[in-house]
């Protein structure tokens, strides 16, 4: 099915064509004086060169030509030249029984589906998930649902940081405290055991003792170092409980984002790649992209075109060991081999851009992915406290996350519960269901790039632009809709019928353009679209509810329009919730 918009601008179009002038003149578009007017046509004016005639002469015939139009109830034209519009109730209401019956609301198929992968989450083995991972994952599973739901084949990729010196770190402690273990035993040839000699918690404070210990001590950081180089290089002990702190690491990951509602389809890290590098490597040299520099091996990426200074990206650092920048050209030239993918988005720190212009440079320049791949990065902005600096505890230290989802949903448990009927377990389960959706929307109705400030008390609000506002509205439709069925309403045969009042009209408008806002989501990488457009319809729907006696309506023609209305507003509302990586709860 057409886009709303563009069944209004065809039948303009044809207005134009019929007068005599191109239908391309015949664009519609939202009005931008709502006071006025519903959509609007600013083609007489463009038309007036081309034509040579003046735009309210255009306007004129144009208006002519649309009288009995089934699409529009009114058109006027106004100086200079606009033509101001109303649509008739007829066509929103065939238009929203038409969504209504699609599957995805007149969002068509692809033309052509593509693979995109995603890398997003990208946490650090063995050290906590602090604030900072809160956003890669909550904006990247948005995106992936996105470009899903648009019918594209996605694969999000977590992209662990699982080889680097953090890991040397843990081992070069473990050995300290417990030099006796079979690991470090070199005459050892046996089976090493199944159980990690450590537990998740003692790992969470072992990395950060030896992290500290390493700052003061040179000789430790060496020591480290050396652990890092031994078990990259295949030291069967090393690699043996460098598995095991992968392992524990792992399962507690996969609880927080379990938590956190979002779902990687690979649990890929950057030790995934290790045995590609030395081919890549190879590959590098001998076709001549890369090259000595003070020992280190280098791409030059720098461009004619640059207006700051590029430098060179670094493949092999002057001991030989791999960087970041290795594991990620590596990761791609799999990715290349494995997926094919039409296009690979980054989700990661915004002040990691220069470092992913240096590495797709890399990749471009090395011919690592195809001409038509597409890499992008997609920045994203610092989450800060109410002072405008970077997310603290009260004590000044990192902010976990499990500390910060734990602090939400206390003070969501408070909310729910006071003034509300409920048992202390639905409310902690709703609790986590409203807090997780104050989270994220807090977060994703923010532009990925901005910096924002997370606001507790703002976010976990009932009213205003906020997650438990929607969540609300939604409950509220969804209580409507029980009662109407307990009353004996039948909720499977119900269509949308001609709009009664202005309000009512509003919400039918704000539906028909979710298919075009999706797309869009979609095209821009920008799930901010979705919460804004999701905020409108909400609005649209409570100023329709309030001046609306719904369930006491006698006539029941009129009564069930309304509620095929609602049961629309709610599918739609949450399909978008489900693509912003949250739901409403039954009651709240
Ligand atoms: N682990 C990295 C960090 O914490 C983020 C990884 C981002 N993804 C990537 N392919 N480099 O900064």
């Amino acid at each position: 099915m057409d886009k709303f918009l563009d069944v209004l601008s065809k039948e303009m179009g044809a207005a134009f064509e019929r007068a005599g002038y191109a239908k391309e003149l015949g664009k519609v578009t939202i009005s931008n004086r709502p006071d006025l007017c519903e959509y609007q046509c600013n083609g007489a004016m463009a038309g007036a060169k081309q034509f040579h005639k003046a735009p309210m002469m255009i306007a004129q015939d144009v208006v002519k030509e649309l009288e009995g139009s089934q699409v529009f109830e009114k058109v006027d034209f106004v100086a200079p030249g606009f033509l101001n519009l109303n649509v008739s109730g007829d066509l929103l209401k065939n238009y929203l029984n038409e969504m209504a019956s699609d599957e995805k609301f007149g969002v068509p198929a692809p033309e052509k589906v593509r693979t995109i992968m995603i890398d997003y989450g990208g946490p650090n083995v063995a050290k906590p998930l602090h604030v900072g991972h809160l956003r890669s994952a909550v904006i990247g599973e948005s995106v992936k649902r996105i470009a899903r739901y648009m019918g594209h084949n996605v694969i999000g990729d977590i992209h662990l940081g699982d080889w680097g010196l953090q890991m040397g770190l843990i081992i070069a402690e473990v050995k300290l405290r417990q030099p006796d273990l079979v690991y470090f035993d070199e005459t050892f040839n046996g089976e090493y055991p199944q159980e990690a000699p450590f537990t998740l918690s003692e790992l969470e404070e072992i990395y950060p003792t030896a992290s500290a210990k390493s700052k003061e001590d040179p000789a430790f950081k060496e020591e480290a170092m050396a652990c890092t180089f031994k078990m990259q290089n295949g030291d069967p002990g090393y690699r043996a409980l460098w598995k095991h702190i992968v392992s524990i690491s792992v399962a507690d990951l996969k609880k927080n984002y379990q938590n956190l509602n979002v779902e990687f389809d690979l649990w890929k890290g950057e030790s995934d790649v290790h045995d590609v590098i030395p081919g890549m490597v190879s590959y590098m040299k001998e076709n001549g992209y890369a090259h000595e520099s003070e020992g280190a091996l280098v791409v030059d990426v720098k461009e004619a075109t640059d207006t700051k200074e590029i430098p060179p990206c670094m493949i092999l650092k002057s001991d030989g060991a791999s960087l970041y920048n290795t594991t990620d050209l590596a990761t791609i030239m799999e990715r290349m081999k494995e997926y094919h993918p039409d296009e690979m988005i980054y989700v990661v720190d915004k002040r990691q851009d220069l470092y992913f212009e240096q590495v797709f440079r890399c990749a471009r320049k090395t011919k690592l992915v195809d001409e038509n791949t597409s890499l992008k990065f997609l920045g994203f902005g610092t989450m800060n406290g109410k002072d405008g600096k970077p997310f603290k505890t009260r004590q000044g230290g990192v902010m976990r996350l499990s500390n910060l989802i734990a602090d939400i949903n206390e003070e969501m448990m408070k909310k729910i519960l006071s003034g509300r009927e409920m048992s202390e377990e639905e409310a902690a389960n709703t609790s986590k269901v409203v807090a997780l959706s104050a989270l994220k929307y807090g977060d994703l109705s923010n532009q990925a790039s901005k910096d924002y400030i997370f606001d507790i008390d703002r976010f976990t609000s009932f009213e205003g632009d906020t997650g438990p506002y929607l969540l609300y509205t939604v409950v509220r439709i969804k209580s409507i809709l029980n009662r109407f069925a307990q009353e004996g309403g039948n909720l499977s045969s119900l269509a949308c019928a001609t709009y009664q009042n202005a309000s009512e009209k509003n919400l039918m408008m704000q539906i028909t353009l979710f298919n075009s806002m999706m797309e869009g989501a979609y095209e821009e990488i920008a799930p901010h679209r979705v919460c804004a457009y999701l905020y409108d319809l909400a609005n649209a729907f409570n100023s329709f509810y309030h001046e609306t006696k719904i369930l006491s309506e006698e006539d029941e023609a009129k009564k069930s329009g309304w509620i095929a209305l609602l049961s629309l507003t709610k599918e739609i509302a949450e399909t978008c919730m489900d693509v912003l990586g949250f739901s409403a709860p039954e009651r709240m």
